[in-house]
């Protein structure tokens, strides 16, 4: 079951060849939803304010609402998220939306949606909804003729629950859409910064040929979060942070960092990388809880979910064999950043001026990619008047460098409307994702408490004092 999942070749060859037309209709499920408040509208209305938004939006909820409700509460949506409305970009953005309710399982509805969209020839369908429904959504879609042609299915994640349910989900989508119809949403791959780590390893002379085994000594990603579970304690309890953030953001961010150029199909690219990275292994996981977690509400008694993971991964290619990829991440930290260090190998002693000269500090090149973008790196100089070097830190502030960047849903919103496939993880992806997490799914090493506050268990801390320590992340 863990062998490296065959993507069907016949389904790849057309990802590479079939670009679907620009969609001339956003329909949303779930444009009530908890979601659709904090991310989707305010992000419409960012999209409305850029003038970026060219087609007509039609959404579709259980909430039995009428149109006047649902663009009250959009306008409250974005009251809350952006702080304040304009009223011109608000009006522009109404008027493109239509909203009508009904059971999702009921063909009334989509006759309806049929009628609202009628003559739409690309059609994007965005699902943010329970993912129990995302088939039968689907196969209504289809039933109702609305899949046809340049229409297009954006799945909000999770996408499966492990290898099998994941494969399984493919697998049924398939016989409903193409592979290029399918969109499966990982709002990392939204990110301005998780995105520019390419292009800055890629576009410099300076970063391009030391990316290999030769100069890193070790890659360390972090993802840590200063806050809890707090309310979401029912829906946490039954995923746990390896499958919340390390099976999706976290290795899609790894696969920039380490995969080959992606000359046209990011799909083959990455999916080559991840078909390097043997499945993980139990032993190389240390999972931590931390203290209070079982108190929340929604958590099981004695539940063993971990709400931090720090793990050792391995990838086997001629460019990184040999050095280690550690991911650790939580909730509860001491701090909010998200960020990736690779680290060099350190340079031999060697003699400047008549005296013998070490390496004390490893190079890190760190790319922040939390709420301060950017990268951060030393150089060594010399100590002014002294005989001696001394790093000088350099702290690259991306904002303040290229302005402010657009939020993951905007960027992903118009990937999906203009069928740009890189921007999101296709089956094969997915399926090895999965299967290079599952072994710790299946035996899932005891949890070992924490306190909150602290970077998790001691255990965690010694997986990497081999390769200098994890580096406190730079805010
Ligand atoms: C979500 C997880 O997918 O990503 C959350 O469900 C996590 O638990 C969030 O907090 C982190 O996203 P970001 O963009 O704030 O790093």
């Amino acid at each position: 079951m863990y062998q490296i999942a065959k993507v069907k070749s016949e389904t790849r060859g057309k990802v590479h060849w079939m670009a679907l037309q620009e969609a001339d209709q956003l329909v949303i499920f779930g444009i009530s939803g908890d979601l659709a408040k904090k991310m989707t509208i305010p992000s419409l209305y960012r999209l409305e304010r850029r003038e970026l938004l060219k087609l007509p939006i039609l959404g579709v909820a259980f909430d039995a609402w009428t149109e006047e409700q649902f663009i009250a509460h959009a306008r409250e949506s974005v009251e809350t998220v952006e702080g304040s409305v304009d009223d011109a970009v608000f009006t522009r953005l109404a008027d493109r939306i239509t909203y009508i309710h009904g059971d999702f399982t009921d063909d009334a509805l989509y006759q309806e949606i049929s009628k609202q969209i009628n003559g739409k020839k690309a059609p994007c369908f965005y699902l943010e909804i329970p993912p129990g429904l995302f088939v039968v959504v689907a196969q209504n879609l289809a039933k109702a003729d609305l899949l046809h042609g340049d229409a297009r299915v954006v799945f909000e994640k999770p996408f499966g629950t492990d290898y099998d349910s994941a494969k399984q989900l493919n697998d049924d989508l398939h016989k409903i859409m193409r592979e290029d119809q399918v969109f499966r949403l990982d709002h990392y791959l939204g990110k301005d910064q998780v995105q520019d780590i390419l292009y800055v390893r890629f576009s410099n002379t300076f970063f391009e040929p030391l990316w290999d085994r030769h100069y890193v000594d070790s890659i360390m990603i972090t993802m840590a979060e200063d806050f809890g579970v707090e309310d979401r304690g029912s829906f946490y309890d039954k995923v746990g942070t390896l499958r919340d953030v390390v099976q999706n953001h976290l290795l899609q961010t790894l696969s920039l960092v380490t995969m080959e150029v992606p000359t046209d199909d990011f799909a083959i690219t990455r999916y080559d990388l991840f078909r390097t990275i043997p499945s993980l292994e139990p032993e190389q996981v240390v999972r931590g809880q931390y203290e209070g977690y079982q108190e929340i509400k929604g958590v099981a008694e004695n539940s063993d979910t971990e709400t931090f993971i720090a793990a050792k991964f391995k990838i086997n290619s001629l460019r990184w064999s040999g050095v280690p990829v550690f991911i650790r991440a939580g909730k509860n930290m001491p701090v909010k950043a998200t960020e990736v260090v690779v680290r060099m190998k350190m340079l031999p002693p060697f003699v400047i001026n008549g005296r013998l000269r070490a390496s004390r500090w490893y190079d890190d090149v760190v790319f922040r990619l939390g709420s301060k973008p950017g990268l951060n790196m030393a150089i060594r100089v010399k100590q002014p008047g002294l005989d001696k070097m001394e790093p000088v830190e350099l702290n690259l502030d991306f904002q303040q460098a290229e302005g402010g960047t657009p939020e993951p849903y905007e960027v992903l919103l118009m990937g999906a409307i203009h069928g740009v496939r890189a921007l999101f993880p296709d089956e094969g992806t997915i399926e090895e994702t999965w299967r290079i997490v599952q072994p710790v799914i299946d035996n899932p090493p005891p949890v070992i408490s924490y306190k909150s506050g602290t970077w998790g268990p001691d255990e965690a801390q010694k997986m990497t004092e081999k390769h200098g320590g994890w580096r406190e992340p730079t805010i």
